[in-house]
């Protein structure tokens, strides 16, 4: 089988992107990470790319005049290295309409909730202002809302009377490790089919038991 490439977005820390990298590393994932861009030059994610030798750039919103240009210049990026999934992990920019029309069904996110509940940011703080008793997290694909796109996996976390942001945001990620590499790995096994919004999963083949 040959191995999907795939391209990651993200701003930030970049645990997701690693957990990620730790999982094709293991030879969970039939995927390699083809590059790593981030839309800030600080970010700890290049950090982790430069660890790893995973092609990386950063590129800038300030440096195009509209976003636009900007995406473009993502997209171009991501072209070049061939990237058949674009997985965004802590990308803090909503992408346009046009942008993600360029990869149609081939861009996923996760988020800190259960979706549709708590969208947008801070989703922790959300569910502890609200007293949700149960809050998790959710990978799905990318439309073009804020967080509303087909629903691939969901798991739940507890949340309890005592808990902050950071600490359920804590147990969150924990989750989100495990998650998101599985996401990742049923889309390079082929094994995600949306209709309309619903996603279908095919029931692993023998070899990939
Ligand atoms: C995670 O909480 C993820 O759910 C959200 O942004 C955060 C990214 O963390 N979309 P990291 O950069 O992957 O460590």
């Amino acid at each position: 089988m040959t191995k999907v490439k795939i391209g990651i977005l993200a701003s930030g820390r970049g645990s997701n992107a690693q957990a990620i990298l730790d999982s094709i590393a293991a030879g969970v994932i039939n995927g390699q990470v083809a590059v790593i861009i981030s839309d800030n030059p600080t970010a700890q994610v290049l950090e982790r790319a430069e660890k790893q030798q995973i092609p990386a750039c950063c590129i800038e919103r300030s440096a195009f005049s509209d976003k636009r240009r900007f995406e473009e210049a993502l997209a171009a990026e991501l072209e070049r290295h061939g990237v058949q999934l674009v997985v965004l992990a802590g990308f803090m920019r909503l992408l346009s309409p046009h942008f993600i029309s360029r990869f149609p069904r081939k861009i996923m996110n996760i988020h800190p909730s259960l979706l549709p509940a708590f969208p947008g940011l801070d989703a922790q703080g959300q569910a502890i202002r609200y007293g949700a008793k149960v809050s998790g997290c959710t990978v799905h694909f990318v439309d073009e809302g804020m967080d509303t796109g087909p629903v691939i996996l969901q798991q739940a976390v507890a949340v309890a009377s005592d808990d902050t942001p950071q600490n359920l945001s804590e147990r969150i990620l924990q989750v989100e490790h495990e998650l998101y590499p599985r996401a990742v790995q049923l889309f390079c096994q082929g094994r995600l089919h949306c209709e309309s919004r619903i996603v279908r999963i095919d029931a692993a083949k023998e070899e990939e038991k």
